[in-house]
Formats: C-alpha cells, structure tokens, sequence
C-alpha cells in the first residue's frame, strides 16, 4: 500500500522536474551560449570573421570592436593583439578542429571553444595590461603551449 504511494511520488516529483527543464529551455530559451551560432569547422579561414582574425573596428554596434579569434591544435591566431584601454569589444572565437578552452587571465574572459559553434561575450577592456590567454581544456599533446596575448594599452 505505502510502496503504491511512494511510487507516485517520485513519478510525480520526475514529472516535476522534467516540466521545469522543459519550460526553461523552450520557454525562457536558457541554452548553452555556443548553441547560438554554427559554423563549418572545415570552412573557418574563409568565413566571416574568422577570414580576418585580430582587432576589428565595427560601426554601428552596441561594441567598438570585435576581437576574431582561431583556435587550432596548439595556438591562437592571433597570437598576441593590441586593444585601446577603456574599449568595449565583442570577443568572437571558434576552433578548427578540436575543443579548445578561452581563458584571459584577470579578465571576465573564459569561454569553451567547440569545433561547428562559435563563442561570443562583449567585454570592457577598463584595465591596462598583458592578459595571457590560455587553453583550459585538455586537447592534446600540445595543450599548455596554447596561448596568445591581449596588451591593453
Ligand atoms: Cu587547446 Cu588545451
């Protein structure tokens, strides 16, 4: 008798929280932020931004700058980058080939770069400085050779 009212509970406790997960993922549109764009990980040299990685004016935007970064098995392109102090930059990156992390150190930067999505964050630059750029997922042989540079000037 009291196992027939336990197992009702927990069908409906399962009911419960599977109704949460599925109103906040298609309701509220909670996703993971790389959901957000694709891009064909064979194809990156040659699409849009990532055919011209590095600092980039924009107009017309809520950000000054967008910030194109390429990972691949074991480096960033670009390798070390010139920002103006105070500038408000869209930071865009993706990898060619496996996942690679995104982490600026002292900075609000961390970001999982996976091969087909494309990883973005807007950001302040209000801090002069190097911030080192390392990888911080594990992708291979080469994996803590993996840096760049951000020199907030
Ligand atoms: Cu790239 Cu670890």
């Amino acid at each position: 008798k009291f196992e027939k009212i336990w197992l009702i509970f927990g069908v409906a406790t399962l009911l419960v929280f599977l109704s949460v997960i599925g109103v906040s993922a298609f309701y509220l549109g909670n996703q993971p932020p790389s959901c957000l764009a694709t891009i064909n990980p064979e194809k990156v040299d040659t699409t849009a931004p990532f055919d011209k990685p590095g600092l980039n004016k924009v107009e017309g935007k809520e950000w000054d700058y967008e910030l194109v970064f390429v990972a691949s098995a074991f480096n960033y392109t670009p390798g070390e980058v010139e920002v103006p102090l105070g500038a408000k930059v869209k930071v865009i990156a993706t990898t060619k080939d496996v996942v690679h992390g995104f982490n600026a150190a002292g900075t609000n930067i961390n970001m999982m770069l996976e091969p087909g999505y494309i990883s973005e964050l807007v950001t302040t630059f209000d801090k002069a400085g190097e911030f080192l750029i390392v990888c911080n997922e594990y992708c291979g042989a080469g994996h803590h050779l993996m840096s760049s540079m951000i020199k907030v000037v």
